[in-house]
């Protein structure tokens, strides 16, 4: 079984779009990754109470939209005109809660390689929202185009999409390294390990060595979110990360004009 790999070179993924540049997760961030010369943006998805697939980091709307109350239990009727973009600064007053398939469609467009963050699922056993999810896939992400990465927190999850499609190339999301964590990663034939920079990290610049040993020697890449220091993410690269997750690429990019 050979597992579809994604574009190489990632080594700078923006982090919900471009995070600190723009508002997270919107058409917006998306767009002004590209022009930051990005190849690969990282954003979050769910499906709201009406099943539809919508880009979106939260469980409950306030933070980041004129809304209120839990997206899983609000129908797409009332979300698709939410303002997501004013609460980070006026001028994108326009960008709304982005549909799945919008986004795809644009980064096809942008030629933007996408890690797509599934977030928990209310009930992971029921199959029918990841066959919704892979049948957007399908529609919106060309076969000639390389495969998203597609990562969660939640195993069952990441479990239950292999056995709709053991091709995927699915990424391992984790807070900190156990020392399951590279069997889980064997075991399943994941991709990627996506790790907190903060719980992976002894003295808070080196990747701890077993993790290292384990992960980047047996071959998986790593990748580790958030970070917005060049000179962290020169460390890590340095101790074979494989790539970061970042808010301000503007930072990272002027330190890595080769990325
Ligand atoms: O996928 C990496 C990172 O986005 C995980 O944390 O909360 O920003 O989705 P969070
Ligand atoms: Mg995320």
């Amino acid at each position: 079984l050979t597992i579809l790999s994604p574009a190489p070179s990632f080594q700078i993924i923006g982090h919900r779009g471009v995070a600190g540049l723009a508002p997270e997760n919107t058409l917006a961030g998306f767009k002004l990754a590209k022009q930051r010369g990005l190849n690969w943006v990282e954003f979050d998805t769910q499906p709201c109470l009406t099943g539809e697939w919508v880009v979106f980091h939260d469980e409950t709307l306030e933070r980041t939209t004129n809304g209120f109350g839990s997206l899983a239990k609000t129908p797409y009727a009332n979300l698709q005109h939410l303002d997501a973009g004013s609460w980070f600064n006026f001028q994108y007053h326009q960008e709304r809660i982005p549909l799945l398939s919008e986004v795809l469609d644009t980064l096809i467009r942008l030629n933007l390689q996408p890690n797509i963050e599934i977030k928990g699922l209310s009930n992971p056993q029921h199959a029918q929202p990841l066959i919704n999810f892979l049948q957007i896939l399908n529609h919106h992400w060309p076969k000639s185009s390389p495969p998203p990465l597609i990562s969660s927190f939640d195993l069952p999850t990441l479990l239950a999409l292999k056995k709709l499609d053991p091709r995927l190339c699915l990424g391992y999301l984790v807070e900190g390294y156990q020392p399951d964590t590279l069997e889980i990663m064997r075991s399943n034939e994941f991709f990627s390990l996506h790790c907190d920079a903060t719980h992976i990290c002894s003295s808070g610049t080196k990747v701890s060595s077993d993790a290292l040993l384990d992960i980047v020697r047996a071959g998986f890449p790593l990748l580790l979110y958030t970070v917005n220091d060049p000179l962290l993410a020169q460390m890590f690269f340095e101790q074979g990360v494989t790539a970061v997750f970042s808010d301000l690429t503007n930072l990272i990019a002027e330190s890595f004009p080769h990325y």
